[in-house]
């Protein structure tokens, strides 16, 4: 089968499997992500693509759900992983897809989708891309996702050199960790550790690009 007809089928088959609310988001996602791909790496949307429309596929499951497939998995989970039932469905949706969409089973794709919530330090340029369609795609109307939408394409990156782009890109990233960071600290939430490793990784890259 070719890509376009393995991505057809698999929307497909997410639309019957989830929410209209989930589903629109999914394919608002996977729209975004093409936007970014076309930008920072045209020659991955295949990818990008896959790992949009399954970074959400365990999303709707309950809190018990999740803990059922960590056990099944031999998935750890620690105490804080325990007070943000929220992180859950990007490592059970990653530890699943081997399973249920075995045609989509490559690590590029696997490691987007388990990402795609906290960020990671290291993440690559994929896993980056992936984690900012999913916070700027046009189904989200709250502030700070209008606010970050608008940081990363008022500046025109499709216009930047590579190095000015890739700067863009990291600083629309920490913008991105700030606003989360403030928003669960608000709540009063835990913050996983990966959150701040992601950010602060990326705050020393632009302190040591601007030495
Ligand atoms: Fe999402």
């Amino acid at each position: 089968m070719i890509a376009e007809q393995r991505l057809e089928a698999l929307r497909e088959e997410l639309s019957s499997s989830m929410s209209e609310k989930r589903f629109r988001h999914t394919v608002e996602v996977e729209k975004m992500v093409v936007r970014l791909g076309e930008i920072y790496a045209p020659d991955q949307i295949f990818t990008l693509r896959a790992a949009a429309l399954l970074h959400d596929i365990t999303k709707e499951y309950s809190p018990d759900r999740h803990l059922m497939i960590f056990a099944q998995k031999g998935l750890s989970l620690t105490r804080e992983d325990l007070l943000a039932p929220k992180t859950f469905h990007a490592r059970t949706a990653a530890a699943l897809i081997a399973e249920q969409y075995p045609e989509f089973a490559e690590d590029a794709i696997i490691s987007c989708v388990r990402w795609h919530t906290t960020g990671r330090r290291g993440m690559t340029l994929l896993e980056k891309l992936v984690y900012l369609a999913d916070y700027i795609d046009l189904s989200r109307r709250f502030e700070n996702c209008v606010k970050l939408r608008n940081f990363f394409f008022d500046a025109h990156p499709e216009a930047m050199n590579d190095t000015e782009r890739l700067s863009h890109l990291r600083d629309t990233l920490i913008l991105s960790y700030d606003m989360t960071i403030s928003d669960l600290l608000s709540e009063g939430t835990p913050i996983s550790p990966d959150t701040f490793e992601a950010r602060n990784e990326l705050v020393s890259e632009r302190a040591s690009a601007s030495i």
